[in-house]
């Protein structure tokens, strides 16, 4: 792969409009106001270093989902007010100038007088159905307002959007952002040649999201260990009885066939033997902890039970690679979050090479304090695990040059 890098030597941006992709997809509380702004800072340096090469920068994401209509709630007019108070706290003094559209000829006229050093931030570029049909005409607008395009928006580099990806086709000048090289970097060392034994640790509520990647990594990895929902479908898959837990019936052949697999490449699949069987799917439903084929009828499972704990703590402290992608159980509830914070803490703990992706998993680092303990905290979710699954990123491919 041959990208150009915005902090490689020939890379000049002196006096012209870039265009630089980022992915502040923040979530929002229930004021609307950013609850979790690591995204914006994870795109500091990027934006920093354009600044400082002289660049007149104009950025652009995407937020939510608002199936190309503008949608005020999900303005990134929150976002712009992070990103000021970031910028002056690192002594760029100059007032960001939020846009209300990221094309036409408002935005064009702005981009114009920008002067080096100054910031646009466009408003949502799914406001817009051409973004998400990466639609060529609107690509060409995007581009109209710059000279040059730079992504950094790594979380959104799985799709093939208009600002993503379509731009880059009608700007001569391209690279990539140092965020985005960080997170090819480190995931790339989980492809490579990872240090042994390698533990990939997957949760979440359904096996169907995870297919891909457990395909891939059943390639990679020595151990892998399940947990949330998707082990229900495994354990029935198994044979056991799980009550009224979250099931994919579809998915059961599947999993048999995944298990299969595992045990003719000698890979160690870890599936819970105890549980947090709760009657009700509630952050106060009676609970109790149940064994194999312990659930009753009406009970389900919403978290991994003490000893499968203790067993998953012990192989990811053994580990020397470590990726983890979703929760263990419901974790967003105190009663249900001990599994996931117990995996949180045997990641964080751990000697290997850690690489945590996924917005649950990373809330969960964030919530227990322990990101600085991990060796990488992706940014992406759903890119991350394409990344893994060996696909190629549009995002990373539309710089190829
Ligand atoms: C994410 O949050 O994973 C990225 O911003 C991509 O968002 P999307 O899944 O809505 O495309």
């Amino acid at each position: 792969m041959t990208i150009r890098w915005i902090d490689d030597d020939d890379f000049v941006v002196e006096k012209r409009r870039v265009f630089c992709r980022v992915d502040f997809n923040c979530p929002l509380d229930d004021d609307g106001n950013v609850s979790d702004d690591t995204r914006v800072v994870r795109a500091l340096p990027t934006i920093k270093l354009l600044l400082k090469k002289g660049a007149r920068l104009i950025l652009a994401s995407h937020l939510g989902r608002p199936n190309g209509k503008v949608k005020p709630s999900l303005s990134l007019a929150p976002v712009a007010e992070v990103l000021q108070k970031h910028l002056w706290e690192a002594n760029i003094q100059d007032e960001i100038t939020f846009t209300d559209d990221c094309v036409g000829d408002g935005v064009r006229l702005l981009a114009k007088d920008l002067k080096p050093g100054g910031v646009l931030l466009l408003e949502n570029t799914r406001f817009h159905s051409g973004e998400k049909k990466n639609d060529e005409g609107f690509s060409k607008q995007l581009a109209e307002s710059c000279d040059v395009f730079v992504n950094d928006a790594f979380g959104a580099a799985h799709r093939a959007h208009a600002s993503t990806a379509g731009i880059a086709a009608h700007v001569t000048d391209k690279a990539g952002g140092l965020l985005l090289r960080q997170e090819v970097d480190a995931l790339s060392r989980l492809l490579r040649d990872p240090a042994r034994p390698y533990v990939a640790i997957l949760g979440g509520a359904k096996v169907s999201d995870k297919l891909a990647v457990l395909d891939n990594l059943m390639k990679r990895v020595d151990t892998i260990i399940v947990g949330g929902a998707m082990a229900y479908t495994f354990l029935k898959a198994k044979g056991e009885a799980v009550g009224h837990s979250r099931v994919e019936e579809d998915r059961i052949a599947i999993a048999k066939s995944i298990l299969a697999n595992a045990e003719q490449r000698g890979v160690v699949l870890m599936l819970p033997t105890d549980h947090v069987a709760a009657k009700g799917f509630s952050a106060d439903a009676p609970s109790r902890v149940v064994g194999p084929n312990g659930f009753d009828g009406d009970e389900m499972g919403l978290d991994i039970g003490p000893a499968t704990r203790d067993a998953y703590a012990t192989a990811i402290r053994a580990a020397k690679t470590i990726f983890w992608n979703g929760p263990m159980g419901v974790f967003e509830w105190d009663k249900f979050s001990a599994g996931t914070m117990g995996v949180m803490q045997a990641v964080a703990g751990a000697d290997g090479y850690s690489v945590v992706g996924g917005g649950d998993s990373v809330a969960a680092v964030n919530k227990g304090g322990m990101a600085d303990s991990i060796s990488h905290v992706s940014t992406g979710g759903g890119a991350s695990l394409e990344f893994l699954e060996g696909k190629t990123l549009p995002g990373l491919a539309a710089l190829e040059g």
